[in-house]
This record gives structure tokens, sequence and C-alpha cells, in this order.
């Protein structure tokens, strides 16, 4: 091995020798001759004991100076303790400064998210941050898996493209040579046809930039998107595909992720239910659920439910706070700590008993013909007790590359899969348009230049064939998994309208 010292996710091969660690100090406890120091090295955290009676002076220094996101080298002896976070706690024998560390802006309080953001350099290294960056690498992991095992070919789409995929709207434009336009790729998916004509079965793993005017939890303005796309499929074979890939996601997530998931408090019930199949939901029908008095209903109960759970939430800080005044310190650590969760969980309650009769309106005027805000995805989801599967819709709403459906011109054959807990549409797809003159048609409809498209037309023109593919958004997955709020969590450097630092 290249590391002379130990990981921390290898400590259980490791009980009762002698190990060095080396990371960050997490976190200090401590009184007259005793710290219990949690260590942080990426793989995971452990508390260190250092008795001063144990200690030469030079570590006893090192463990009396280490402040926050110190960085140190420490030795021990491993030992098996149940109740030690993790499982696992070292005696100390020596500690080593390797790089001290001053005011670390980001502590153990509260925080606002303008800060963190501001800090997300350093925010990165909080345990939420770390959890939420492992489920990250092992999402990812999972998608090349689940195509690598079923024949598809990895392909990189180009990131500089002459072309609009998705719309005009949100392109960002950038000076090429010679007063041409070139914009950054909204979308791989025609270049993935073009693949998918050589290979069979492709798929695209990418940046995709946006450039989204609106602040919402959902949207960045660069984001990563994986892109299959497969010759000989039609739109049915598209959504069974779309189901496994993401039950298989899901699931290994699920069983892989264990610790990361508790760290941050991951409720896993709905996660467990996430196995194919998926409800299929005609567009039509979703309309009619959205309009029912059973929709309406069900917004009702919410309310009451809500605000039912502010009111606990309300009656346990108040008893709380009478127990801080005789309690211990670790105690009034733990009320201090569980104020914040009930504060920030209340704040949420309060923004949503705000906004539900505005859902409760956009749901009951729903028109045909409209696309589906927000809130309509997050009602109608409550329906099922899984991911859904809404396909066919107004042709009007979509892009210009989508076949119409065959029983009726005014649908596209496209399908969104729509995540439940107010994730919303996690994927977009469906199945491409085949026919030439019909597409030089749709070009023209919406307004695109004919001659960028020239080469996409071709693929039309030798041995075309039905064809379907979907794009995933990387982060809406991942925040969905993790239970987070807002997708800005779940990249390391989000960008958004307002954001480009750090
Ligand atoms: O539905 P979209 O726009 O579909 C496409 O781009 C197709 N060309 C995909 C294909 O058929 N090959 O985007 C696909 C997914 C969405 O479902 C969403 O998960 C994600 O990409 N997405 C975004 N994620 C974060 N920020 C944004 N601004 C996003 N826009 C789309
Ligand atoms: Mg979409």
């Amino acid at each position: 091995p290249i590391d002379d010292f130990t990981r921390i996710e290898d400590l259980p091969d490791h009980v009762d020798e002698t190990v060095t660690l080396k990371g960050w100090l997490h976190n200090k406890r401590g009184s007259k001759g005793l710290y219990f120091l949690i260590l942080r090295d990426g793989s995971g955290f452990v508390q260190c004991v250092a008795a001063e009676d144990n200690l030469d002076d030079t570590s006893w220094t090192a463990a009396d100076d280490a402040s926050q996101e110190a960085a140190l080298a420490i030795t021990g002896s491993v030992s098996a303790d149940d109740r030690a976070p993790g499982g696992y706690e070292i005696q100390v024998s020596s500690i080593e400064t390797v790089g001290s560390s001053g005011d670390y802006p980001i502590t153990p309080k509260e925080h606002g998210i303008d800060f963190l953001m501001n800090n997300r350099h350093l925010w990165l290294r909080s345990e939420s941050q770390w959890a939420v960056m492992r489920i990250r690498n092992r999402t990812i992991m999972a998608i090349h898996e689940f195509f690598q095992d079923r024949g598809f070919i990895q392909m990189d789409a180009p990131i500089l493209t002459g072309n609009a995929v998705e719309g005009t709207s949100t392109l960002f434009e950038l000076d090429y040579f010679d007063d041409q336009s070139a914009y950054l790729t909204q979308s791989g998916q025609l270049h993935g046809e073009a693949m998918a004509m050589a290979l069979g079965k492709i798929y695209t793993f990418g940046p995709t930039f946006r450039a989204e005017k609106s602040k919402t939890r959902r949207h960045l303005t660069e984001f990563w998107m994986i892109e299959p796309e497969m010759a000989f499929y039609d739109l049915d074979m598209d959504m069974e595909l779309a189901e496994q890939f993401v039950s298989h996601v899901v699931q290994t997530v699920l069983a892989d992720c264990k610790a990361e998931l508790e760290t941050l408090q991951r409720d896993t019930e709905a996660l467990e239910n996430v196995q194919a199949p998926f409800p299929r939901v005609s567009y039509d029908e979703a309309v009619d659920i959205l309009r029912s008095d059973e929709t309406a209903e069900m917004i009702d109960e919410r309310i009451e439910s809500i605000k039912q759970e502010k009111e606990d939430l309300e009656t346990e800080k108040e008893e709380n706070q009478k127990e801080r005044g005789q309690a211990k310190k670790w105690r009034k650590r733990q009320i201090d700590q569980r104020e914040i969760e009930i504060n920030k969980r209340i704040d949420e309650i309060e923004e949503e008993l705000r906004n539900l009769p505005d859902w409760k309106e956009s749901a009951q005027t729903f028109e045909w013909g409209n696309d589906f805000g927000g809130s309509d995805e997050t009602v109608l989801t409550w329906h099922y007790d899984r991911p859904i599967i809404v396909h066919r819709f107004p042709a009007k709403i979509k892009a210009f590359y989508m076949k119409r459906d065959p029983e009726d011109d005014r649908l596209a054959l496209g399908m969104d899969v729509l995540a439940p807990e107010g994730y919303g549409e996690i994927v977009g797809g469906g199945e491409r348009a085949t026919d030439l003159d019909f597409l030089e048609e749709q070009i023209e409809a919406h307004g695109l230049p004919q001659e960028v498209f020239d080469w996409y037309l071709d693929l039309r023109k030798f041995g075309s064939v039905p064809h379907s593919g979907f794009g995933l958004g990387l982060e809406r997955t991942v925040s969905w998994l993790c239970g987070r709020e807002h997708v800005r969590e779940t990249i390391p450097f989000p960008r958004t309208i307002g954001r480009l630092h750090p």
C-alpha cells in the first residue's frame, strides 16, 4: 500500500492493534487531563481519547492546542466500543500537529445558507456534506454499473455546440471564432442519437448548462445529466429501462450508504418502495387527478397534519427549554442541537402552509395543454407510493424532436419520471421523431435555424430506425436520495443565477 497510515473506515480490521490516523479535528470535548477528539479523514469519523497521563508533553500540548479543523496525525490503539459513535475508539498514545487551524468560521452553531454557500470550500468538510458527497459518488458509480452491465457504451458528447436542444430561452451563448456563436450544451441527446446509430445503445454522462433565470430549489445553471439513447426502442421500452435504472440506483445507495443516510437522518422507508414497475399515468389522467375532489381533500389533510406537527414541535421545544436550566452540559448541547432541527422544520412547515392554498388553486384549475408546475408534480405523486411515469404530453410543451402519438396527433410520445416526496421530475425523455419532413417542419415551427441541424437530419436519411432515450438529472436524484431540500447541496460547487463563487 502507498498509505503509511490507516483510514478510519478500515478500523474494523485493526481492533486491538496500534494504528496511525491522519485527518482533521472535527470536534473536541474535554475536561482536566482528558480530551475526546473527533477526528475525520474523509472516510469516516472516530473518537480519540487523549489522557494527559498517557502522553508525553509534546503530544499533550498538541491535543491542548488543537482547534477545530487542525490537521493531526494520531497514533493509538483501536478498541471496539458500541457506545462510541461509529462503534470504534482510539486510546491515544501520541499526537502530532500537521497543520494548525485558526478561528474556523463554521462552528457547530446554526449558520444561514448564504454564509454556508460563501464558505462552500470549507462547508464541504461538515458531516452532512461528507454524507451527501459520498452518496453522490455512489450514485455515479451505480449509474455506470447499470449501463455497463447492460451493454451500453459510454460516450462523451460535446460541451461546445452550434445548436440548441431544449429550446432557445436557456442558452448560454459565447463568442466562437470568426463571428460564429457557440453554446454551452443543454443536453447531449442529439449527438447521443448519432452515436446510438453507430453503437446501438449508448449513454452520456456529462455537465450540461442552462441559463435558468429563476431561483428554485430544483434548478442549477450547471448540472450533470446522464442520457441513454437506444436504437430500436419504443416509448414502452424506454419507460421500462427508466424504471429499472432508477430502482437500481436507489436500491444500491440504500444498501451501500447506510451510515451516510443515517447521518442525514434520511427516512429511508419511502426509498425502500422504489422498485419497478412504476405506475404509468398519461398526461390526460394526470390532469383529471389534479382537478379531482380527492386531490383537494389530500391538500386539506396535509394542511391539518402539518399544523398538528408544528404544534407538537412547539410543545417539545417548550419542554426542552424548561429542562435546560438544570441540565448537565452534554444534555444542554443535545437540547440546543435539537432546537436547531426543530426551528428548521417549523420554518419549512410555515413555508408550506403559506404555499398550500396556491398549490390547491393551481391543481384544481389546471388546464389541459399547460405544463405541470413544481407543486402540481408534488401533489400528483401524493397519490402513489413510489415514483410515477407521466407520458404522452401535449406536443406544444415539448421539444421539436419528439415523435407524435399515432393515436392522437396533439400528443408527443414523451415521458417524465416524477420522484415522490416533492422532488418532482428527475427524468425526462421519450421516443424520437424519425420522419424527415416532420422534423424539418418542427425545426422551423420552433424557430430554430435549419442549417445547424443538417447532420441531425442525416440520421433520418441513412438507415433511420425507431429510437428512444431519456435524461436523468444527477443533482435532483441525489437531493431526493439524501432528503435535501435544495439541489445546491448535492454538487460540490453549485452554479446558480446569483452564484459563481467560490
Ligand atoms: O427534461 P429535460 O430538459 O430533458 C432533456 O434534456 C432531454 N434532452 C433528455 C433526453 O431525452 N436525453 O432534462 C432532463 C433532466 C430533468 O428531468 C431534470 O432531472 C434535469 O435534467 N434538469 C435539471 N437539473 C438541475 N438543474 C436544471 N436547471 C435542470 N434542468 C433539467
Ligand atoms: Mg423535462
